[in-house]
């Protein structure tokens, strides 16, 4: 089991010129807080609560990892640049491993951008992908559309969900109904939680 305290209190070992952007790092705990709510509803017990958290709060880890030219680019990004900023999700894993991290862990990390239809990073599917991973994706993919971005004002609510309904072919179904109902109850709170500091 992945210790809270642990990863709250390590400096992961980073080499010179790595380092974490103050955007991922928020991104990182709205996602945790979107995690945590599917926890409870999955009445998931709280070693499982904790991973999942702790793997939502270290999903983007591996964007330490990317030139920062690259990842804070304004403009549309060129094929070659895509492909540099996709190794991400490889990166994380990477990190956590050589922080002694188990490989159920570091595996979450690794396909946090697989889509349930195949389409992802690696290509895995349905099951095959960690069920963390799974919920990840969909927490990331509405806070990614929720926030603004360099290139384009965060969408409403309304605007997220109805997207993310036309590609629900990349979200495992059951959470994908799961965190839409979420939503649509305490779509007030979610509002306040785009705030969280
Ligand atoms: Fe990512």
């Amino acid at each position: 089991m992945v210790k809270m305290n642990y990863l709250l209190n390590t400096n992961f070992k980073v080499v010179k010129g790595e380092n974490i952007n103050i955007e991922t790092f928020l991104h990182s705990k709205r996602v945790a807080a979107y995690t945590k709510r599917i926890a409870q509803y999955m009445n998931y017990c709280s070693k499982q609560t904790n991973t999942l958290i702790l793997a939502a709060l270290s999903h983007d880890i591996g964007k330490s990892r990317i030139p920062s030219n690259i990842l804070n680019k304004k403009g549309k990004l060129t094929n070659f640049e895509f492909e540099i900023i996709k190794q991400h999700a490889k990166y994380g894993a990477d990190i956590l491993i050589e922080n002694k991290q188990c490989k159920d862990f570091c595996d979450i990390i690794k396909f946090h951008h697989e889509n349930y239809d195949g389409s992802g990073y690696y290509g895995l599917c349905g099951e095959q992908i960690p069920v963390y991973s799974r919920i990840i994706r969909i927490a990331d993919v509405f806070d990614a559309l929720t926030t603004n971005r360099p290139y384009r004002k965060a969408y409403s609510i309304a605007s997220a969900l109805e997207i993310m309904e036309c590609e629900k072919y990349m979200y495992d179904p059951k959470l994908f109904e799961i965190f839409i109902n979420l939503v649509n109850r305490n779509i007030k709170e979610m509002l306040i939680s785009k705030n969280i500091s």
